[in-house]
């Protein structure tokens, strides 16, 4: 069974395949309107569960869009309405789904929960942000970096702030595509070590600096994303505001880096907190290019999954 779970777990071609197989596809679209389908329809005759335990704009519509486009059918599923947000086990969901659809993409709070969907279901299960990682977004902005600037291995990514769900997958990235990563945030905000060690091990640096202004010296890309995720407490806000605050992308600490640096937000994005409008408005901010990089990016993927 093809499932993406992680870009740790995907190999190396693998995902040089699907990055270069979303450039194609995106490129075969060349302007067609938006509900008309591609050439190639490798989700032809499937049925495509959308299950959403948590809130969602980009990966809700991009899925849905991709899937359409690509001659499949959608359903969107809340998690809250479903036996699952009422005691139903996800393996027993996993296997009743599997006797529905063809493929599930899943977002949800433990990473336990994709596990235990992946491991029961009998078809292709798709990693759509767990507390942990946030594998779809990475793929998009891996593509999104690459159409500006060529191959990202060997280049500098800088992550200013929460060593979160999406710093975690861009230290997956950073393993597998073989670029550096540094991470500037507060001590009490670091990510899991394992996920540094992991990259470090693939042979790519992965630095931690707690000076954002020095951590961003020969940025080729530098990121952030939202101080609160959605699976943090509401009540530790102000504490994380206060320890992010140093951390924000403001036009000061983009002249730390190269010139040519992109800035990339895996949005929503909270403006004027995490990263100043003068930023994500400003001539080096991808971060519309990297939404609607969620669609081709997932289009691949979900193609690579339905691929025997
Ligand atoms: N970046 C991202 O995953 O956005 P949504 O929460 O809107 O899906
Ligand atoms: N880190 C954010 C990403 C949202 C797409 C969250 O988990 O809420």
């Amino acid at each position: 069974m093809k499932h993406f779970l992680d870009i740790d777990k995907t190999s190396v071609a693998e995902l040089h395949g699907m990055i270069a197989d979303a450039k194609a596809i995106k490129n075969a679209r060349n302007g067609r309107p938006r509900g008309a389908p591609d050439d190639d329809l490798p989700l032809k005759d499937n049925m495509v569960a959308l299950i959403f335990e948590k809130p969602s704009t980009r990966t809700r519509v991009s899925f849905d869009v991709g899937v359409r486009q690509m001659g499949g059918q959608t359903m969107v599923l809340s998690g809250s309405e479903m036996q699952l947000g009422h005691g139903e086990t996800v393996a027993d969901t996993a296997r009743v789904l599997s006797r529905y659809v063809d493929l599930i993409m899943i977002r949800t709070f433990e990473e336990a929960t994709l596990l235990e969907m992946a491991e029961h279901a009998t078809v292709p299960v798709i990693n759509g942000l767990t507390n942990r990682t946030h594998p779809c977004q990475i793929m998009a902005d891996i593509l999104t970096f690459e159409e500006h600037r060529g191959p990202i291995a060997g280049k500098k990514v800088v992550w200013c702030g929460d060593g979160n769900n999406v710093f975690a997958s861009f230290a997956h990235a950073a393993g597998q595509f073989g670029f550096d990563l540094v991470f500037s945030g507060p001590e009490p905000l670091d990510p899991e070590m394992g996920f540094v060690e992991q990259a470090r091990a693939k042979g790519v640096s992965v630095e931690i600096d707690r000076d954002p202004a020095r951590a961003v010296a020969g940025a080729d890309l530098v990121v952030t994303d939202t101080w609160v995720s959605m699976h943090d407490a509401p009540s530790a806000r102000e504490r994380r505001h206060n320890q992010l605050r140093p951390y924000q992308v403001n036009e000061e600490l983009m002249r730390h880096a190269n010139p040519d640096a992109l800035f990339m937000h895996c949005l929503p994005a909270h403006r004027n907190e995490e990263a100043t409008n003068g930023v994500m408005d400003g001539p080096n901010s991808v971060i519309f290019d990297e939404a609607e990089n969620r669609l081709h990016a997932q289009k691949a993927i979900m193609r690579w999954c339905l691929t025997p």
